[in-house]
């Protein structure tokens, strides 16, 4: 595996006011509308709030678990130390028309120009994180930053929300105000009532008032741990911003509200499923599929990961299953 070396990042465009950026032999410019992306075999369009809102993901995630599809088309693979950027590797036209490239790249390096990418692209006023209706457009020529939010960090809890020491509850104090589509959420917290010397080995918080007041969307941060197993409740709202390629099994549980989920063959993007999920519902994402939600309503979703580095191997070697459960 060679890794790719070559990062270059071109003067502000003097009409769109936009840089370019040429990262292995892949190339990324924006204008008013769209990001394109050039590669030798190749080139794809997206729509700039679209492109976005998932380089924003695959950013803040650091390349996340397994695939990051942005589209159909162009993602990321996390190798966990590099990661492989593709173009067409998992669209089997692109493939069986022999359109694709996949280059290998080092994974901070990547991440830094990709930084640059998402601070250099977004406008004045633009949340990519945000739902469509709490955010300004992302068109448009070069028209300020929005550095705040492109460089929000994911909550990572060590233990637990609410526990000393650690991530901390939200609350208006801090900036989290109740969400419009949560105000009936209730906001009071349980009474933890320790027996004496057991003050700081006992802990809880309410998820459903923390939550109603996350001010992002399709972002699971980390809120408890146990060894390699983590909670990652998030709010969703609109679309989640990729297709997320599974190198695991993951869980999801329906807090509140609904989504829908659209699940397809992770090599060839075959449309595979269909999932409803309301809220009680659980279900277990295989590892051979992508998935992508639909939110109609900001929904409540907790997405259950084991963080274990050694799965993909396994499963590559055939000694993890790919799916949780045989009926
Ligand atoms: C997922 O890929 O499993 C995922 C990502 C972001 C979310 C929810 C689920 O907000
Ligand atoms: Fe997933």
């Amino acid at each position: 595996m060679t890794t790719q070396e070559h990062y270059h990042v071109s003067d502000r465009d003097n009409y769109f006011g936009y840089k370019s950026f040429e990262v292995g032999s892949f190339g990324f410019t924006r204008d008013e509308y769209f990001a394109h992306i050039t590669w030798p075999k190749g080139s794809h369009i997206m729509s700039i709030d679209a492109f976005l809102r998932a380089l924003m993901r695959d950013v803040a995630w650091g390349f996340f678990y397994g695939t990051v599809n942005f589209d159909a088309v162009f993602g990321t693979t996390n190798r966990y130390g590099t990661v492989e950027m593709f173009a067409g590797t998992y669209n089997e036209a692109y493939k069986n028309a022999g359109c694709e490239t996949l280059e290998t790249f080092h994974s901070e390096e990547l991440l830094k120009i990709f930084k640059e990418m998402v601070t250099d692209w977004t406008n004045e006023g633009y949340d990519p994180f945000a739902a469509p209706a709490e955010t300004a457009m992302a068109w448009g020529k070069k028209n300020g930053s929005n550095d705040d939010a492109v460089s929000r960090a994911r909550v990572t809890a060590k233990r637990m929300v609410g526990v000393a020491g650690d991530a901390a509850r939200r609350s208006d104090e801090s900036g989290f105000p109740v969400n419009r589509m949560f105000a009936d959420v209730p906001q009071d917290e349980p009474v933890v009532e320790a027996e004496p010397g057991f003050e700081n080995e006992v802990a809880a918080f309410n998820l459903y008032a923390y939550l109603s007041r996350s001010d992002v969307t399709w972002n699971p941060s980390v809120c408890s741990v146990v060894h390699e197993s983590l909670f990652c409740p998030t709010s969703e709202e609109f679309i989640l911003p990729v297709e997320h390629g599974n190198d695991r099994v993951e869980w999801f549980v329906q807090l509140s509200d609904a989504i829908i989920w659209d699940v397809k063959d992770k090599e060839t993007g075959r449309a595979r499923a269909r999932v409803t999920m309301r809220a009680g519902d659980v279900a277990a994402m295989p590892a051979d599929i992508r998935h992508q939600g639909f939110a109609p309503k900001r929904a409540m979703l907790l997405v259950w990961e084991n963080a274990s580095l050694k799965i993909p191997e396994l499963i590559q070697k055939g000694e993890a299953p790919i799916v949780p459960v045989k009926f």
